[in-house]
């Protein structure tokens, strides 16, 4: 799997996928000032939250890199103003405002904007350099899980594509099937955005998985009729109280539960909240377009109103397991316990 997002040192700018128009077309784009980053993440050339956390570390290194303020108080006064609008540019997942003040946090010790520079980009790339080590970690403690023959659901992309590389959940599918055990994967092409359909598929196609995509609305009575063992997706922000993803995953955790299927989520320790619960979380609503428009034909007329959650919030009570690069949590769930220790199995 190629990288994801990446800092081009030579031309101090970020450059990612475009995963706008894939499957389609395999684009690499460029960010060169932190307002192309922001739209780039608003309209989801750049998504998933471990590239989000990515993203937002570069996008820091970005400002820094291109202020020509030559005093220590005035870039770093700058550097705020952005931080401010790029963490904010999507609300959900933690891990954009998380890379951001990550990468904040390191200039403390700068004396001069040229320390600031040097700073902010070593620890933007160390952060993307970790991301593809943490979701490595995850595949390795997680794909014990996954046994061999089976049939899993996964929803939206928590892949290589939502991370610097290799992925979340797809990590652990991935790492499995690298291990030689044979698996199938159901793939909900995931409403209005189809990030199942266009980037889950992509994905695990391209690494010889065997993939179906299924409409968001088969995965229920695929259970029914025992055809899904297990259900693992990602995650972009875990509250004390409830996992929040992609819009249908909690849909698809009710039925999990009904059908007695386990529920997994794959994530890394950088998407846990420990400060909020499910209520203090701002869901993105996304726009009318998205859902009124297939592709450029019209399909909900012009009076009637929408609504477009972009994500949605599962209580850990349906879930069976989180997989983190530290280890496997299990019901019941003490999140604290993270930060007490290093190994949590
Ligand atoms: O709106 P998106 O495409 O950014 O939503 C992404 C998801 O919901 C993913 O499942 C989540 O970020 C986990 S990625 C490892």
């Amino acid at each position: 799997m190629d990288k994801t997002i990446w800092w081009e040192q030579t031309t101090h700018s970020i450059h990612y996928i475009d995963e706008t128009v894939l499957p389609g077309k395999l684009l690499i784009s460029e960010c060169c000032h932190p307002d192309e980053l922001i739209e780039a993440i608003k309209r989801l050339a750049i998504r998933g939250a471990p590239a989000l956390g990515v993203a937002g570390g570069f996008g820091v290194a970005l400002v820094a890199s291109r202020s020509n303020c030559t005093e220590l108080q005035l870039i770093l006064e700058d550097i705020g103003e952005w931080a401010e609008k790029i963490k904010t540019a999507r609300p959900t997942a933690v891990n954009l405002s998380w890379g951001v003040s990550r990468v904040m946090n390191a200039l403390t010790p700068a004396r001069s904007p040229d320390e600031v520079r040097f700073l902010a980009v070593e620890e933007a790339v160390k952060i993307a350099a970790e991301d593809a080590d943490i979701c490595h970690r995850i595949g390795d403690v997680g794909f014990d899980l996954i046994p061999d023959g089976c049939s899993v659901l996964t929803h939206c992309n928590a892949g290589g594509l939502a991370c610097s590389e290799w992925g979340t959940a797809l990590g652990v599918i991935r790492t499995a099937h690298k291990n030689g055990k044979w698996i199938s994967v159901y793939a909900c092409e995931t409403r209005p955005l189809l990030q199942g359909a266009r980037l889950t598929a992509w994905e695990l196609d391209r690494d010889d998985i065997d993939v179906t995509v299924i409409t968001d609305s088969t995965a229920a009575y695929l259970m029914r009729q025992g055809k899904i063992d297990l259900v693992i997706v990602g995650a972009d922000r875990i509250t004390n109280d409830a996992v929040f993803n992609k819009i249908g995953t909690y849909m698809h955790a009710v039925c999990a539960h009904y059908h007695k299927i386990p529920f997994y989520v794959a994530a890394p320790v950088s998407t846990f909240d420990f400060l909020n619960n499910e209520n203090s979380i701002t869901i993105e609503e996304r726009s009318r377009d998205e859902l009124a428009y297939c592709g450029e034909h019209l399909v909900v007329p012009d009076c009637v109103k929408v609504k477009n959650y972009a994500f949605d919030a599962t209580p850990l009570s349906l879930i069976s397991a989180i997989i983190t690069e530290k280890g496997i949590l299990k019901p019941p769930y003490d999140i604290s316990k993270l930060k007490e220790t290093d190994v949590i199995c």
